[in-house]
């Protein structure tokens, strides 16, 4: 079945130099990207997207993480991947959340850490479901940054608005 996961290379995965590695091994599962950007990700970006980790004790971390203010790289790729199983084969080569849990040939295995203060950087973020899928792309993506139509859309209405545009 088609399906579509949302992807984040992650601060410490950009500080690594790994985002040529990193699509090299998705490419593996012959799925298409569909969208794709650098992002500087809000405080707000971060708390939404990590909400269901709020009551965790390394929240505050986890969010400064996101961010790359730990990297002194305030950005992540944030990509969505398109095709068959699309949320297990991605998670498959990431391996588990845990880099020294994770098989040794998965991307967290080859190249996360656990840091001192004991927070997992593993280099890249993967959709677990498609309930979860969809509420991550929505939040990251609008609908015509993404080349294909994944979830139904309206138009609206956005009268007295402001945008910058190139002078
Ligand atoms: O990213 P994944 O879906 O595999 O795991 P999660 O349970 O949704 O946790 C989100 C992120 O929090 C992980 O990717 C880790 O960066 C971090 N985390 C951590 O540092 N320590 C844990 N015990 C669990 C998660
Ligand atoms: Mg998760």
């Amino acid at each position: 079945m088609n399906q579509q996961t949302l992807v984040l290379i992650k601060p410490d995965g950009l500080k690594k130099s790994l985002t040529g590695n990193i699509l090299t091994r998705l490419s593996e599962t012959k799925l298409e990207i569909v969208a794709c950007k650098i992002v500087k990700v809000s405080r707000e970006l971060a708390i939404e997207h990590y909400k269901h980790m709020q009551d965790k004790p390394f929240f505050e971390e986890l969010i400064k993480y996101i961010q790359g203010e730990m990297h002194d790289r305030k950005k992540v790729m944030a990509m969505v991947y398109w095709g068959v199983d699309a949320i297990q084969k991605v998670r498959q080569l990431a391996g588990a959340t845990n880099p020294e849990e994770a098989e040794s040939t998965s991307i967290r295995g080859s190249f996360g850490r656990i840091t001192t203060k004991g927070l997992y950087e593993n280099a890249l973020h993967a959709s677990t479901n498609e309930q979860e899928a969809e509420r991550e792309i929505k939040l990251w993506f609008d609908p015509d940054e993404i080349i294909v139509d994944l979830y139904p859309t309206k138009i609206q209405e956005v009268k007295d608005t402001q945008k910058r545009v190139w002078v």
